[in-house]
């Protein structure tokens, strides 16, 4: 791959519900190795930009690459480039009927024909990189805490050694004691140089782990910027709402 083309790249994304506007022309960029952070009010269509990138839902004009290739383009295999996209949600999605293993092996035997002994050593290593032990790996999601749930879906996704990482709030449907463990992986992986666009209200996590910040309003990016200058010197009114707010709730 040609190490100038961005991981992601998205132009001009729009997006309506019923005539309503959610997206209104969004451009980001992605580059190899970065973590960027996207903030915004809740309904502003943040979770609406993931699942376009994804494809899971279609956009109604605008385009997107991945690694040069065009995912909006009819003729690419979207099936084929949504393996190279790991996508973790608010409520972990793991299968409630497989071990913590076999949620994270069934990927790589079902899609990727990759056989079962060497899919177990693959997950062996993405499970040690979220620190899930081994005296986890036969137990069914109910009966593993909401954290260790979350770890076990980012493992999922890394075993399939995407391009790229897609968080949607992966720590809004925790108990708070349990938040700290998953940003920690999370800044663990981003750190380690893997690509990773999420969205989150976390704002110190945004803080350290983000080499830049998106906030989203009225269907468009309003302000970016390194996380130190824009907490710093917001210019936005709803950024500098959207700060506060946090803040107060946290206390
Ligand atoms: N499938 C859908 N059909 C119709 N409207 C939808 C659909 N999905 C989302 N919306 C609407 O689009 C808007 C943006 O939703 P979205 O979930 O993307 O917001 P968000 O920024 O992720 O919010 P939150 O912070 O609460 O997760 C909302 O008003 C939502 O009700
Ligand atoms: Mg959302």
């Amino acid at each position: 791959m040609n190490s100038n083309i961005p991981v992601l790249k998205v132009e001009n994304l729009k997006k309506s519900y019923s005539g309503r506007i959610i997206l209104d022309g969004v451009n980001l960029e992605v580059d190899k190795g970065e973590t960027k952070v996207i903030l915004g009010p809740s309904g502003v269509g943040k979770s609406t930009l993931l699942r376009c990138i994804n494809m899971l839902t279609l956009p109604d004009s605008g385009k997107i690459w991945l690694e040069g290739v065009e995912l909006t383009n009819p003729n690419t295999d979207i099936n084929k480039m949504r393996q190279k996209i790991g996508f973790v949600f608010q409520d972990f999605n793991l299968f409630h009927h497989l071990t913590v293993l076999k949620n994270v092996t069934i990927g790589l035997t079902k899609v990727k024909k990759i056989p079962e002994e060497e899919a177990i050593k693959i997950a062996a290593s993405a499970l040690e990189k979220v620190h899930i032990p081994n005296t986890l790996w036969n137990k069914y999601p109910a009966q593993i805490s909401g954290g260790e749930k979350q770890r076990v879906a980012i493992a999922r996704a890394l075993a399939m050694k995407p391009s790229i990482m897609l968080y949607d709030e992966p720590t809004s449907a925790l108990d708070p004691q349990l938040v700290g463990e998953v940003l920690q992986v999370i800044k663990e992986l981003s750190t380690a140089g893997m690509t990773s666009l999420i969205v989150t209200h976390e704002l110190h996590f945004a803080l350290e782990v983000a080499n830049e910040l998106l906030f989203i309003y009225n269907g468009k990016i309003v302000e970016q910027g390194p996380p130190e200058e824009v907490f710093a010197n917001p210019k936005h009114d709803m950024v500098k709402k959207y700060i506060a707010s946090i803040y107060s709730r946290k206390g």
